[in-house]
């Protein structure tokens, strides 16, 4: 007779144990796998029941024949409610306008496209940063906390001129920036020399 059957009869066979312990594991996966099937289910329905958020089409061919992105509406402007607006155009190889003029520690709504192919919109140093899409407004918020000029280069290859496309961002105190505002043309600040 073995040592281990000498215990008495109470305790329960390893056997038994090792059952027991693989049916709760297997209760345990199955619980996780049917969770997560639940949850792709709902994702889905949910998808599929809710327009994309934040998608805005326009057409690349006509941005400089109409609309909110001709070349007289390009910079920085204050809108009716107060608010700025910068609109911004990437093309092949070049950003409109060069240099884009905000103020510091202000909300700027930034919309800017595309005119041909996909480009790169990027502030060095702050946290501005995405892409360009023919056919898409890109529309976000951004407030630049320094003072000072920052780099504005393309960073999705575009062509062959993309490494010497780039545009300039000068950050300027709202009092600075609210006189350049009163002087520009129609209303739209930039710091490009006339
Ligand atoms: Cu535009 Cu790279």
């Amino acid at each position: 007779m073995e040592a281990h059957d000498a215990r008495g009869a109470h305790a329960a066979s390893p056997h038994a144990v090792a059952e027991k312990a693989e049916a709760r594991w297997a209760w345990i996966v199955g619980a996780v796998i049917a969770f997560l099937l639940v949850m792709m289910a709902y994702m889905s329905l949910h998808w599929i029941s809710m327009p994309a958020t934040r998608t805005e089409t326009i057409d690349p061919t006509t941005l400089h024949l109409a609309g909110e992105f001709v070349e007289r509406n390009l910079g920085t402007a204050r809108e009716a409610d107060g608010k700025l607006t910068l609109r911004v155009v990437a093309n092949q190889y070049s950003f409109t306008p060069q240099c884009i003029l905000v103020p510091a520690d202000t909300p700027v709504l930034i919309r800017a496209t595309s005119a041909d192919v996909v480009h790169g919109f990027s502030v060095t140093g702050t946290n501005v940063n995405t892409m360009l899409v023919p056919g898409y407004v890109s529309s976000f918020e951004a407030r630049f906390h320094k003072t000072g000029d920052f780099l504005m280069p393309c960073h999705e290859y575009c062509g062959t001129g993309h490494a010497a496309m780039w545009a300039h961002v000068k950050v300027v105190p709202q009092a600075e920036f609210d006189q350049a505002l009163s002087r520009a043309a129609a209303g739209r600040a930039s710091c490009v020399e006339r």
